[in-house]
């Protein structure tokens, strides 16, 4: 039964349902299963920072990225730190992947991912977001390398082997401010 059919049958609103759906899940659910139009595939006017602080006022909107994930980090950072910290072809590893952008971000940029997180619906949405092929004609600078999802916790990295890791780029969990489901 679509969404708006069980908020009318149990007479609450489309948005009340929608944050009970969030609030269980930690991801809007909703969302998912819809098909993004992809307006462009780099961030535009793109440099990259040169000190040690970084701000963005832009949550960025290229190819899949969008704010769909409430506890998401900005595009911005990610592919900062994958340009700054590793080269195209070498391994970067987010054991906290949430919607996924530093998936999407190693993607674009020609680099290995694993990327795992403890919330499956995570990776529902990181496996939605990761859903797009690049064209080669802009892209011809780069490999394309799928990246590894799956569901885990961080706390047992014993699938990953020893020395096998580029880079480590990871947006830790908000402890008590956002509830994470637990999944196990
Ligand atoms: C701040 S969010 C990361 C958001 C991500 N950078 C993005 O842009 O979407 C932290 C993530 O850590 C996950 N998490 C919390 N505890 C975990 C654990 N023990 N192992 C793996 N993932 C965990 C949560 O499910 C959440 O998605």
């Amino acid at each position: 039964m679509p969404d708006p059919q069980i908020g009318e049958v149990f007479g609450i609103t489309f948005r009340q349902l929608e944050k009970i759906i969030t609030d269980a899940y930690g991801v809007n659910i909703s969302a998912l299963k819809k098909p993004k139009r992809i307006k462009y595939w780099m961030p535009k006017n793109f440099t990259e920072e040169t000190t040690t602080v970084w701000s963005y006022k832009q949550r960025g909107d290229w190819v899949t990225h969008d704010g769909r994930y409430r506890g998401n980090w900005s595009p911005y950072i990610p592919r900062n730190i994958i340009l700054k910290y590793s080269k195209p072809g070498e391994i970067v590893l987010d054991f906290f992947v949430g919607g996924g952008t530093t998936a999407v971000e190693a993607k674009l940029l020609g680099r290995r991912c694993i990327a795992k997180d403890i919330n499956p619906a995570c990776i529902g949405l990181t496996k939605e977001n990761l859903n797009f092929k690049p064209p080669t004609t802009l892209f011809d600078k780069y490999p394309i390398f799928e990246p590894k999802v799956y569901v885990g916790d961080a706390r047992d990295l014993s699938e990953i082997e020893n020395n096998s890791i580029d880079l480590i780029c990871a947006h830790p969990p908000y402890a008590g401010i956002v509830h994470y489901p637990d999944s196990r």
